[in-house]
């Protein structure tokens, strides 16, 4: 079977740990029935240093082209300063909106060999599988009116505009009780009804589309602060949350902390069955750690096994990699970012190296 991948490493640490999923193309080129080919380019800040711009016409023509596309992350403080619309973080907007990836899954799973990782006890995230399904390609990230108004007198105004209509609320709510029936059964949506239209719409909608045609699946709504505070109280209470964008992005964030680092959260972005699904860690170019070699891979490595699964139908293989990852936990190697007493610490290719080892043996 011959796949194509875009690989998008990005900024900061991104082209770090994109550095360790080419290795395990490689070794599933030389090992494996499936055969992946790959094509690269400048995305985010890398891009606007070498074209001018976040993210090209020529990159999205090549996204669409492939079956799917692994970034790394974007972003930093070289760019900080560059105007809205061209900034590494518009590019990763506009690949998403342009390939209508409206349903992002971010799974918090807390391995067994990290739980003294997490900040939590050990008894209150112990076995934790959380799915985050958040909606991707909609909400205040992209409604209009938006931008900074000039209103004299040195007085200004930020304008960013929170939307849902029906059917962006149903699709993403459809991706969550699906997949709500592949695991335990629950879905908790998460909104501010209580003070937002959007929301009030969104908890109606949910509630329309359950008694449709999921009421096999337990349904509960909860306000987002409170789901926040709830993910760390009794994050077990959870099976999949679905939410906006950018409760979606927090939540998330929050989730990822339950399972130690940041460093370990995978994502997939999906939209229509026929369009390239685009994975990528939740974290961002983490500038503050980039060119030191000691990023964490896992979270790549691991959205590299979401999108063998999901994109590249080659479940088995997606679940090695996986396997692999917990095996070279369990082993006692860590990342500074999951490092715990008694453990070894190692570098970014060195783990990238030890989870080949792991699938080799
Ligand atoms: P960040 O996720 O980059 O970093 C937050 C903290 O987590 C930092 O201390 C960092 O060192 C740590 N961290 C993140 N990933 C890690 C890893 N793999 N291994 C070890 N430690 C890790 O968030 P930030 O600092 O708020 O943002 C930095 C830049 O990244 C900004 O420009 C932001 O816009 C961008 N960003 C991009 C994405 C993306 O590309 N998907 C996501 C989030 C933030
Ligand atoms: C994420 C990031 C992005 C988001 C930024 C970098 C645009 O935080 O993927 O979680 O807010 O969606
Ligand atoms: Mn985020």
């Amino acid at each position: 079977m011959n796949k194509k991948l875009l690989l998008l490493p990005g900024d900061g640490i991104g082209p770090e740990i994109i550095t360790e999923v080419r290795k395990l193309i490689s070794w599933i080129n030389d090992h494996t029935d499936l055969t992946i080919e790959t094509e690269e380019d400048y995305f985010g800040g890398a891009a606007i240093d070498a074209y001018g711009v976040p993210l090209r016409d020529e990159t999205l023509a090549a996204a669409r082209k492939s079956d799917a596309i692994l970034m790394g992350a974007v972003g930093g403080p070289k760019w900080d300063n560059v105007a809205y619309d061209i900034r590494p973080e518009a590019g990763l907007l506009k690949i998403r909106k342009q390939l209508d990836l409206f349903a992002n899954l971010r799974p918090a799973i807390v391995f067994d060999a990290l739980i003294d990782a997490s900040s939590l006890k050990p008894e209150i995230v112990k076995g934790l599988d959380i799915l985050i399904v958040r909606e991707l390609t909609g909400g205040v990230y992209f409604g209009e009116p938006r931008g900074i108004e000039d209103l004299g007198d040195g007085e200004r105004r930020g304008v960013n505009t929170q939307v849902y209509t029906t059917s962006e609320i149903r699709r993403v709510g459809k991706v969550a009780f699906e997949i709500a029936r592949k695991r335990q059964g629950k879905v908790t949506s998460c909104e501010k009804a209580n003070v937002m239209e959007s929301g009030k719409l969104w908890r109606e909608e949910i509630t329309r589309l359950h008694a449709e045609s999921y009421s096999d699946v337990t349904l509960e709504h909860m306000y987002a602060d409170n789901a926040a505070m709830q993910l760390c109280r009794r994050p077990s209470q959870f099976d999949v949350i679905v939410t906006d964008n950018l409760f979606g992005d927090i939540l998330s964030d929050e989730a990822a902390m339950l399972t130690g680092s940041l460093g370990m959260l995978p994502s997939a972005a999906l939209g229509a069955p026929d369009s390239p699904g685009l994975y990528e860690p939740v974290h961002g170019s983490a500038p503050d750690i980039a060119g030191q070699g000691i990023a964490n891979p896992l979270a790549t490595i691991l959205s590299f096994a979401m999108l063998l699964k999901y994109s590249f139908n080659s479940v088995a293989l997606g679940e090695q990699i996986e396997a692999a990852v917990q095996a070279v936990l369990a082993q006692g190697l860590r990342t500074a970012d999951i490092m715990t007493e008694g453990c070894q610490k190692v570098t970014t290719v060195e783990m990238g190296d030890a989870v080949i080892k792991e699938l080799a043996a």
